[in-house]
């Protein structure tokens, strides 16, 4: 294989910075050539009542209370939630890449390694199907490509989905610029039809794979995840039947007559990006047959710019002032209410929850 190179506009994701990287297995190479990994998301689920009763009676383990981390996955006597071990050492973040040494490597019929059930990286004993979530992405990519790997913003707005599941609980939900699915599955889990949605047929495959990957997890609630292509900077849905992850007429119906939660995680990095973003969540709202709600969550990410030779923050700024706008918003049916949300809520996936990440809530409800 060719070695691989660091482009200087190559960007690689917290999550998977400080994932163990003493024993990575590629699994194998992307359709654009990029070497996939898989990790796997430990979920502190009380896995006994999952098992008893099933998603809906299963219940949230007090994440002080989980043994944690297992052998090799971060710093003994990490605190989950805190940001902090009890050694003073920096939390990990809450993924295992799946080792070399641990996999009994095959190939399946594409040519592509295969990892097996039981391939989990160290001595640690294997978990419950219920309480992993495993992913396959990119390392570290261009910026074009950052949706191939797992953003903080995501671990954050899955841990308000199991926080909130009565806003989730028996609905259908949508999430724009979805990445590798992570949010998405996590929904699943509770909701009823999530339709998960990105662009790029590359990146869709990829997060098709998550969602087949993690299946258990969605069939145990009777949730169910479509990946369709939304892309923000265009009007309407693709419906072409010839084209990768479109939309059916009844999909469309579907979505419009009882979607009543939209989210998206760290797709605030791009001004043009937001702009279109703000203008789809507008879009759609209009044309629920439901009041609706929209989850962002948003990593403030500060920068030393030379041009104002100063530490500033101009896509956090950006996505602050469109959130204004909207909230201004005086024509059409809809009045938008815009509130952060703090980030208090218990803490189920295991990465470090800096202050610089924030959740928004905007809920959309007929103008009086
Ligand atoms: C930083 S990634 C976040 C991915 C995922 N939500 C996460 O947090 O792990 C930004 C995402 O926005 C998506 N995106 C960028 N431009 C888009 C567009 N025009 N329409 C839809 N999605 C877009 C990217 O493909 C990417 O998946």
């Amino acid at each position: 294989m060719d070695e691989v190179t660091f482009r200087s506009d190559t960007v690689l994701s917290d999550v998977h910075l400080y994932t163990p990287n003493q024993r990575h297995l590629m699994v194998r190479l992307n359709g654009v050539g990029q070497p996939v990994f898989l990790s796997q998301f430990k979920l502190l689920w009380s896995q006994d009542s999952w098992t008893d009763s099933g998603a809906e009676g299963g219940h949230l383990r007090d994440a002080h209370s989980w043994e944690f981390p297992p052998a090799g996955s971060g710093s003994p006597g990490s605190i989950p939630g805190s940001g902090h071990s009890r050694e003073g050492s920096p939390l990990q973040a809450g993924a295992d890449t799946f080792g070399q040494e641990g996999a009994g490597a095959q190939l399946d019929e594409d040519g592509d390694l295969d990892v097996e059930e039981d391939d989990i990286t160290g001595d640690e004993a294997p978990e419950s199907p219920h309480s992993v979530i495993r992913i396959e992405h990119t390392m570290a990519t261009p910026l074009e490509d950052v949706g191939k790997q797992v953003w903080r913003g995501a671990l954050l707005l899955a841990d308000y989905i199991l926080f909130r599941r009565d806003l989730f609980q028996g609905r259908t939900v949508l999430e724009l610029g979805a990445g590798t699915g992570l949010a998405s599955i996590v929904a699943a889990t509770v909701a009823r039809t999530v339709y998960c949605t990105d662009v790029g047929a590359d990146l869709l495959a990829m997060c098709q794979r998550n969602v087949a990957l993690n299946s258990h997890l969605a069939a145990a609630g009777g949730g169910v995840v479509k990946v369709k292509e939304l892309d923000w900077l265009k009007d309407d849905f693709c419906t072409d039947p010839e084209a990768p992850f479109s939309w059916s007429e009844g999909d469309i119906a579907d979505l419009y007559d009882h979607t009543t939660v939209l989210f998206a995680a760290e797709v605030f990095y791009d001004d043009d990006l937001t702009d279109a973003l703000f203008a789809t969540l507008s879009r759609l709202a209009h044309r629920l047959k439901n009041a609706c709600t929209a989850i962002l969550s948003v990593e403030k990410r500060l920068n030393f710019t030379l041009r104002h030779l100063d530490v500033t923050c101009e896509a956090y700024d950006h996505f602050r002032s469109s959130l204004h706008a909207l909230e201004k918003l005086a024509h059409g049916k809809l009045r938008f209410v815009v509130e952060p949300v703090e980030a208090s809520f218990p803490q189920l996936l295991v990465y470090e929850r800096i202050r610089q990440l924030e959740l928004w809530k905007i809920v959309a409800e007929p103008a009086a």
